[in-house]
């Protein structure tokens, strides 16, 4: 019996006890390698005493103060951190409390925005189909992803249109160039523009590497350069949800910097934190920044968590620890060694059409056959069957269904802890391996 409201309400999971680097254990001292550091969160495990000690120090001194009376220095010192590092022109950062928030406080940012540039009309936001953006109902307008946006239909923002996406193992035409494919994707930006009205746009809202709707999904060369011009021609804002694929998981702080541009917005989360704490933030470039400045001078947003001390202080320690490490030579070391070994198992198997990623950011995409690229039946829940194998074999891998168009198709995610080692990733494609046989049999049975 439960009182706890559990994601599957009839099934409570296992009770974990403890984390120990990149090892969680449950009640019955049962071992999990974490190889998707919760949801891409766990990036440095989960028991850096570093972090540890920063987030206690930080509770004995001061746990949280309002941001309506005082800032505080870790609130501060992360701002400067994360500013510094940031792709050139990025000159503010905000903290908030979770992804979604994140992700509301940029839509809000965007639209306060263009009140003070006195272009109220600029109402509409366009994303792209099989991406996520959070979960709260504005965050969940602007998500491509079908299975989570479906229940909430009625009570989605209309002024939210979506395009497809940079997908080339879904779209990419044989007689084009991935380059000639990024081009083209970018290209259906411009084409939404011109049919909303380039002087109604307010933004675009991308994924930089789509994280858990298509798995892993890299943009094709010049895809984003493309945008960034359409973006530049039409004044839209471009805005990069870093927050499941920033901070380190794809090899750089932002993901972003890997793809030459420079976003008027950047929603981090997930590995800013790294799970010691609740915390997600914004960066906003000057030209957001002085709007509101030397506009109202006031943002018109709040929440009670924003800035919160104590999680500051664990997301600075987490960011420090990066740094001092260096684990993001690490993460681009221990990325490619991993994926040469997902492709060396899973490259010639029938059920797996594509093995992609950056950094420490992989998806294998399966499929029921490898030349027509369909996909197996969505009763079947196969990505749902390899996860559990995968748990029951003593590691975590992250499943998700409708890769292919929202409904059809499976792939599962690998996003272990930067601190893991060669010899565990080993692990982790051996039960990979053990869990995908096991749960074909399931799904054929
Ligand atoms: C890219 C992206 N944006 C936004 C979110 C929402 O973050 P949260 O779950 O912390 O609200 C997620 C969560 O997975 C995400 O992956």
């Amino acid at each position: 019996m439960t009182s706890f409201l559990h994601r599957r309400v009839s099934a409570p999971p296992t009770i974990a006890l403890r984390g120990e680097g990149v090892y969680l254990f449950d009640a019955a001292g049962k071992r999990y390698l974490d190889a998707s550091g919760g949801a891409a969160v766990a990036c440095l495990g989960h028991s850096h005493p570093a972090v540890i000690e920063a987030v206690i120090a930080q509770l004995r001194t001061l746990p949280s103060v309002h941001t309506s009376f005082f800032t505080t220095r870790p609130c501060e010192e992360l701002a400067d951190f994360l500013v510094e590092r940031a792709p050139r022109g990025i000159s503010h950062f905000v903290a908030v409390s979770d992804g979604s928030v994140a992700v509301e406080t940029a839509l809000k940012l965007v639209r306060q925005y263009w009140l003070e540039c006195g272009q109220p009309q600029r109402r509409y936001v366009i994303s792209r189909k099989q991406s996520y953006h959070g979960n709260t109902l504005g965050a969940l307008s602007v998500s491509g992803n079908e299975q989570r946006r479906a229940p909430y239909a009625p009570l989605l923002n209309s002024s939210v249109t979506h395009i497809d996406p940079c997908f080339a193992y879904r779209h990419q035409r044989p007689d084009e160039t991935l380059a000639e494919y990024g081009v083209r994707a970018a290209n259906l930006l411009e084409e939404e523009i011109v049919r909303l009205g380039p002087e109604n746009v307010g933004a675009f809202f991308a994924e930089t590497v789509v994280g858990a709707t298509a798995g892993c999904v890299e943009a094709a060369p010049h895809y984003f350069r493309r945008v960034r011009e359409i973006c530049n021609q039409y004044g839209v804002l471009l805005v990069l949800d870093e927050i499941m694929c920033g901070m380190g998981r794809t090899g750089t702080l932002f993901a972003c910097e890997q793809e030459e541009v420079i976003p008027d917005l950047i929603t981090v989360a997930k590995g800013l934190g790294g799970g010691y704490q609740p915390i997600a933030g914004v960066l906003l470039s000057q030209p957001v920044h002085d709007a509101i400045a030397l506009g109202s001078k006031v943002l018109a947003n709040g929440h009670t968590y924003m800035g919160h001390a104590a999680a500051c202080a664990a997301a600075l320690a987490v960011q420090k620890t990066i740094e001092k490490e260096d684990l993001l030579a690490r993460v681009r070391t221990l990325g490619s060694s991993f994926g040469n070994k997902l492709r060396s198992a899973f490259a010639s198997h029938s059920h797996v059409g594509d093995i992609r990623g950056r950094g420490l950011f992989w998806a294998i995409e399966l499929v029921a056959d490898r030349e027509t690229k369909a996909t197996f039946d969505p009763a079947a829940r196969l990505s749902h069957h390899i996860k559990e194998a995968a748990q029951a074999g003593g590691m975590l891998c992250y499943p998700a269904s409708g890769t292919a168009d929202g409904e059809r198709g499976d792939h599962i995610l690998f996003a272990p802890p930067y601190i893991i080692t060669d010899n565990q990733l080993d692990d982790v494609v051996s039960v990979a391996a053990d869990a995908l046989d096991f749960a074909l049999k399931h799904v054929r049975t």
